[in-house]
């Protein structure tokens, strides 16, 4: 029996992402398999690296060329108030709730560069619930986690975001929450400094608090089914009582036995509470 160029590639794949595993720690061998090979042809590509097994080669041995295979493999598209209509249904549905708590925990996982955090940061302190309330935001890219701690964003992308912060309902001056200098836009500290960002991985580590919400946006689209119950899980270990869970628009909550344990707010937002 001969093998195919894609069979072999396929092994090499599989040798590759095992590689990473036990050399790194990374985890990518449940992520969504035609995603990875796509992002790992273009490292291929813009590295000059003619074979799956000369990239084994380059990043098992060069841990720098490891971190960018990392921000590779991590999509880091993310912007502020993504999916105004998810934002105006925490406005509706959780924050009701949220207010009768006398101390909030809210983790954003796989939080990018920061725009989620800092979002959900100015739509507490707007329904006056910030100062009783810890974010914490993580993500597995240290350059994200470095990045989203420095409250900085490209003053390009303020166009964008300050329509979708009008569109989630937002109703004051969007200017009031950062200062711009240099082509930069920097987060006041009174946001900045009820946020915690760290380095954590959903694949491979474990749950370190309980939280009254978890928001999860557009990060388990990349895995595959296996993956996305072992972080059902995880986040199933990491909820409140009647804590809400925010997906992205085109994420459902999976297997589907923990289905009736949630029920959804809002129309298709993807905001879902504990409620057995
Ligand atoms: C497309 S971005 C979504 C950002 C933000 N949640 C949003 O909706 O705008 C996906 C993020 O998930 C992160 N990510 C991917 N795999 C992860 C993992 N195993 N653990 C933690 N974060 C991960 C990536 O680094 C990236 O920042």
């Amino acid at each position: 029996m001969t093998s195919t160029r894609s069979d072999i590639q396929d092994i090499e794949t599989t040798l590759l992402l095992q590689g990473i595993q036990q050399t790194y720690g990374y985890d990518f061998r449940e992520y969504a398999r035609a995603s990875v090979i796509r992002r790992l042809r273009k490292f291929m590509r813009d590295h000059d690296l003619p074979t799956v097994s000369a990239l084994q080669n380059r990043v098992l041995h060069d841990s720098a060329a490891m971190s960018k295979l990392v921000d590779t493999l991590s999509v880091n598209v993310t912007s502020m108030f993504r999916d105004a209509e998810f934002y105006q249904a925490l406005r509706k549905h959780a924050i009701p709730r949220l207010q009768t708590y006398p101390y909030l925990r809210l983790w954003v996982a796989g939080c990018s560069t920061g725009e989620e955090a800092y979002s959900l940061a100015i739509l507490l302190h707007e329904e006056g619930l910030l100062e009783k309330s810890r974010i914490y935001a993580t993500d597995f890219s240290d350059k994200n986690v470095q990045r989203a701690k420095s409250g900085i964003v490209a003053l390009k992308s303020m166009k964008t975001n300050t329509q979708n912060y009008i569109r989630a309902g937002g109703h004051r001056d969007f200017s009031e929450y950062y200062s711009a200098k240099y082509g930069q836009v920097i987060f006041k500290k009174f946001l900045s400094e009820k946020i915690s960002f760290a380095q954590h991985n959903l694949v491979t580590d474990q749950s370190f608090n309980e939280f009254h919400v978890i928001l999860c946006r557009n990060v388990m689209i990349y895995f595959n089914k296996k993956l996305q119950e072992h972080v059902m899980h995880l986040f199933n270990d990491s909820i409140a009582p009647l804590g809400f869970l925010g997906l992205g628009v085109k994420e459902a909550i999976f297997p589907t036995s923990f289905r009736k344990l949630y029920s959804e707010h809002g129309d298709g937002t993807r905001l879902f509470q504990l409620v057995n």
